[in-house]
């Protein structure tokens, strides 16, 4: 978990402007939530980031989590919610304390899956509903770009192994994170592993145009930046 800190620590002011582009990303995360949130839910967002969807939310009763503290402080600066600092692996909430946790572009992707899914389980009430993405594994822009750049052999192999890593460079320095990728059928399986319902999977980043709000829940979901679900804890 060190690295993941260190590396958010670090792009953490660069964050907003480093993704800016993912405009449609975010019409159809935001679409969801309009359509899947309730006035009344209490909702926890893990791995907040800089607060996007707190913000989104303001009217909202709302709380955001993240590892990093250096996010958490945009978060906190930008949103004036109430941010915790801590771990999703290790929720420090009681059990059955929040109808709705959310998640969005791939904070899960550097956790523990079975150790997040377990505690998100655990501190929503029965009944309570879990909107999450996760990087795609068959994300089709970076298969066409990896085949394009370093042949079949290497994409397949870059497939196989199901992680990789995210680098960027912050005031000349390179920083890396390790990151794992998933399949719509591995989160389905996920899922009903951890007895949820799963009300309908989507994609989002699939064309990052307007098109994406016509495609999100069809079979182009599939080839998507990241993936998702609706779930219903049962
Ligand atoms: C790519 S950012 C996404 C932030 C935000 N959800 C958004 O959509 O802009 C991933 C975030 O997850 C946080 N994160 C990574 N691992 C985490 C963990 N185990 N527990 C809580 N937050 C974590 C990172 O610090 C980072 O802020």
């Amino acid at each position: 978990m060190k690295k993941v800190i260190e590396y958010y620590n670090t792009i953490a002011k660069e964050h907003d402007n480093i993704y800016k582009h993912l405009k449609y990303m975010r019409v159809v995360e935001f679409k969801v939530l309009r359509n899947e949130v309730k006035k009344e839910d209490l909702i926890l967002d893990v791995g907040c980031g800089t607060g996007k969807h707190l913000l989104y939310l303001k009217d909202y009763s709302i709380l955001g989590l993240d590892i990093s503290i250096e996010m958490a402080k945009i978060a906190k600066n930008k949103t004036g919610k109430f941010i915790i600092v801590g771990d999703v692996q290790y929720l420090p909430f009681k059990s059955n304390s929040f109808t709705c946790v959310i998640s969005f572009f791939g904070a899960l992707n550097h956790t523990e899956i079975h150790k997040a899914l377990k505690e998100i389980r655990r501190i929503l009430v029965k009944g309570g509903v879990f909107i999450f993405t996760l990087a795609n594994l068959y994300y089709i822009k970076w298969i066409i770009k990896s085949l394009l750049r370093k042949g079949w052999k290497n994409t397949v192999k870059a497939i196989k192994k199901k992680r990789g890593y995210i680098t960027r460079i912050v005031d000349g320095k390179i920083i890396r994170v390790g990151t794992k990728f998933y399949t719509l059928k591995e989160i389905k399986n996920l899922l009903k592993r951890y007895n949820f319902h799963i009300k309908y999977t989507f994609g989002t980043n699939i064309t990052n145009s307007p098109l994406d709000i016509l495609i999100y829940k069809t079979f182009f979901k599939y080839f998507g930046g990241y993936i998702g679900a609706v779930a219903i804890k049962k």
